[in-house]
């Protein structure tokens, strides 16, 4: 059983959370543990057709956004991997300093300290140096970032086809497979 937490923060592109929480809860043998955040629940509402409540329907477990004694803020609940999708500026930038003073921000924390797989979908353009230094001390301390840019080779037809082969790379870093698109040479 692979235990799977996914974050879906306030950064435009609700629909890659919402999309991974799908194919998670397909996926055999995982177990998710899902927070949102609230400016992602107004992303939601505002870019999807799916209402929050039908998300969090798709999880396991549902952490509130400030429960900070969660399961799944401390490093003794063995997690084995996290995924913040969209992963907004001021969500990164909280975990790049160790400002944990959130259940998302807290959770991805203990995936730092505990050397376990974090990947942080962080979506903004243009990016200024500063946001740019904190990806660079995030990837040192072994976060994944993983901006949601999307891929033409497949020949997508939809926005649908794009979401799913970012969210299926995604999964991919944190070894939950998923043949959600195209894979190129398969
Ligand atoms: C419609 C909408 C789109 C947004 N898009 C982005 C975005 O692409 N990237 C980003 O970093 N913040 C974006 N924001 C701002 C964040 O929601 C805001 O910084 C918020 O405080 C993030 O909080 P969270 O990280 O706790 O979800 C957007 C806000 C709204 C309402």
């Amino acid at each position: 059983m692979k235990r799977i937490i996914l974050a879906i923060t306030g950064a435009s592109g609700a629909a890659y959370g919402v999309r991974a929480a799908q194919i998670l809860k397909a996926s055999p043998d995982v177990e998710t543990h899902l927070v949102v955040s609230p400016a992602a629940r107004r992303t939601i509402a505002q870019e999807c057709d799916i209402g929050v409540k039908e998300v969090e329907s798709l999880a396991d477990v549902v952490h509130h956004h400030a429960d900070i004694g969660a399961s799944i803020s401390s490093g003794s609940f063995r997690v084995h991997g996290m995924v913040v999708a969209p992963c907004s500026v001021k969500t990164m930038s909280n975990i790049a300093t160790g400002n944990s003073g959130d259940l998302i921000s807290r959770a991805a924390d203990v995936m730092l300290k505990e050397r376990r797989p974090l990947v942080l979908a962080v979506r903004e353009t243009p990016l200024h140096a500063g946001h740019l230094e904190s990806m660079l001390k995030l990837v040192r301390l072994g976060a994944v970032i993983f901006p949601p840019v999307p891929a033409f080779y497949h020949r997508p037809g939809a926005i649908s086809d794009i979401v799913d082969q970012s969210v299926m790379r995604m999964l991919d870093q944190i070894g939950v497979e998923t043949d959600a698109a195209a894979r190129w040479g398969e």
